[in-house]
């Protein structure tokens, strides 16, 4: 990976100024002024002083374009012209499962696509017109047809040498009991499902009449999980972060008939509630989602129920109701997508949103419906990390159902998980806190890691655990470690050893301590050293002290004999 050097990385997305030996810009990840963001070329890492982010190129790619680390590893190996190494079948055909599937995931793509403009696909051409489909549209998202056959599918992915396992696998034929394979998706439009990358994952297949099952869709494979993906996301995706939110549908044609129409920051959750692997996906893009529902699903308080999660994720979730009977798709086409946009705009939220469902099913006025009301709502309310938030909400509820805020109080406290799983964000980036490591412990290992000859020297006066802070005392243990076994320490070799955030930050931090002068180095060196040592001694001392106070009380004597000894030995050495 020596090719990739982070400077060129970085300025390939943000603007950098030179700032003595780095480089500094406005932070990419939070809203700033005044530039916060460093990027060491010596070390290959940055870091903002603002919001604390910080990492190596890799993690600034999966930061930057919301990646996960193999996608911003194959992408810098693609920026670079590097070549990794894939991860390999078993079955020694030296190309990765993965890749295998994609590849016939993607040639059964192109076949139902074509299929599509055949002749034969007259019936299938009107059905998508009567649903108001366009053709630009139709190809846009690679929409096909399988035709009605029980062996269209296998006989063409024969044709072009690709084996029956590996169809079976991809979830594209099925076994029959007495032998043989036949096709799954069989006279249904197809709609392709994409990843992120706009490489075919999978399909859903809908009959082109009122017959049973409505909906066909590819299994789990090894590049497929329903709940893992969202429908559309490829194509949304920047509009998504242009808008910074999300409309969340459930159906396909619910995501292409308003996407067709110009509201292009849409995805589909495919007709389940959103998952907690599918709100990760948005979340590398928006933090704020407005929800369409059915108009026949939006009084279900299951439904509702499962957003509580949403904010627990730290989104901001607002609900837009279509009338009875609509569904976006259909809703688009009846009104057109200004008014839908309407909805969308002025979609409440969720707070108010499920008060009013409540208060319509209940009897607000009544204590037992004030009692059933605030048990729904508090849940939700809890949900919320930031405590002004909570309490603003608190306060709301005990003034729309006319009861004492205290009493609500008491049944929150009464709640298990009020605690949250993870911070509000305001931000796509997550504001870090600082982590509280002493500046002599990060100056030295800041002075190590510029030079190597220093960890030597340090290790003859100190061991890991002289280091106070448990992620200092393992960065430095991981440096002895590798110098021990000649191992050069430049160039974030450091950084990429370890997967710990924090530890990362930790570096981070250390790198970009002040610089000190070659003149000021060896005494620097030799200043921490003591100091350290000398801190070490002073909470062994405390740790004795209690101890010792410890055994007192508790009359052991021999115990308190041993402690007494190592406690004069201590003084001497201190
Ligand atoms: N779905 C599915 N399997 C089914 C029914 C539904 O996978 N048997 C998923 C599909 O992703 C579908 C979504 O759930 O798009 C919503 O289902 P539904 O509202 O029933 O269908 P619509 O998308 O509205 O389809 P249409 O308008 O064509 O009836
Ligand atoms: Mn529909």
């Amino acid at each position: 990976m020596s090719r990739v050097d982070i400077v060129e990385v970085i300025s390939g997305y943000i603007p950098l100024k030179r700032a003595g030996r780095n480089f500094k810009a406005n932070c990419p990840f939070h809203h700033e002024k005044t530039p916060s963001f460093m990027v060491s070329p010596d070390r290959q890492i940055y870091h903002c002083f603002g919001c604390g982010e910080s990492g190596n190129a890799f993690k600034f790619l999966m930061r930057h374009e919301r990646l996960e680390f193999p996608e911003s590893v194959e992408l810098l190996a693609r920026k670079t012209g590097v070549i990794l190494p894939e991860v390999h079948d078993s079955s020694n055909t030296g190309v990765s499962i993965s890749s295998q599937l994609y590849k016939i995931n993607e040639l059964a793509a192109l076949f139902y696509e074509n299929n599509l403009y055949t002749p034969a696909a007259s019936a299938a051409r009107k059905y998508l017109i009567g649903r108001g489909i366009k053709e630009e549209t139709a190809k846009l998202f690679r929409l096909g047809l399988s035709l009605d056959k029980w062996d269209g599918l296998i006989n063409y992915l024969r044709a072009k040498n690709s084996a029956l396992s590996l169809m079976e696998k991809a979830g594209l034929v099925l076994a029959k009991e007495g032998g043989g394979y036949y096709d799954r998706f069989r006279n249904r439009i197809i709609f392709p499902i994409f990843d992120i990358k706009a490489k075919v994952a999978g399909f859903g297949a809908r009959v082109l009449d009122n017959s049973l099952p409505k909906y066909v869709n590819s299994p789990e494979t090894p590049v497929y999980t329903k709940g893992k993906c969202l429908f559309g996301l490829n194509f949304a995706k920047d509009a998504i972060r242009q808008e910074d939110f999300a409309v969340v549908v459930e159906g396909y044609l619910d995501f292409i008939i308003p996407y067709q129409e110009g509201l292009c920051n849409i995805v589909a959750s495919s007709g389940t509630a959103l998952t907690e692997e599918q709100i990760r996906l948005l979340k590398r893009y928006t933090h704020n989602i407005v929800m369409v529902y059915d108009g026949d699903s939006a009084g279900q308080m299951a439904t509702l129920r499962a957003l509580d999660m949403l904010i627990e994720e730290g989104f901001s979730v607002r609900v837009a109701p279509l009338p009875e009977g609509f569904d976006p798709d259909s809703f688009v086409r009846k009104h057109g997508i200004v008014v839908f946009k309407d909805k969308v705009k002025n979609a409440e939220n969720l707070f108010d949103y499920k008060l009013k469902v409540l208060k319509s099913q209940y009897n607000a006025k009544e204590i037992e419906g004030k009692a059933k009301i605030s048990s729904e709502m508090l849940p939700t309310i809890s949900k919320f990390s930031h405590a002004v938030l909570k309490s603003e909400y608190l306060k709301k509820l005990a003034d729309e159902l006319s009861i004492n805020e205290d009493a609500l109080l008491q049944e929150i406290g009464k709640l298990k998980d009020t605690k949250p799983a993870f911070p509000v964000q305001g931000h796509y980036a997550q504001t870090k806190k600082p982590i509280n490591v002493s500046p002599t412990e990060k100056l030295l290992i800041k002075l190590m890691l510029e030079e190597v000859e220093l960890i030597k020297h340090v290790r003859q006066h100190l061991e890991p655990q002289d280091f106070q802070d448990k992620l200092t005392a393992k960065i430095v243990s991981t440096m002895y470690e590798l110098s021990g076994q000649g191992k050069d320490i430049n160039k974030g070799v450091l950084i990429n050893h370890f997967g710990d955030d924090d530890i990362l930050q930790v570096v981070c931090e250390s790198v970009f301590m002040p610089e000190i002068t070659e003149e000021q180095r060896e005494k620097v060196v030799g200043d921490c050293i003591q100091r350290l040592k000398s801190e070490r001694i002073k909470s062994k001392k405390q740790h004795l002290h209690d101890q010792i106070r410890d055994a007192q009380r508790s009359g052991d004597d021999a115990r308190l004999d041993m402690l007494m000894q190592e406690f004069h030995l201590l003084i001497k050495k201190g």
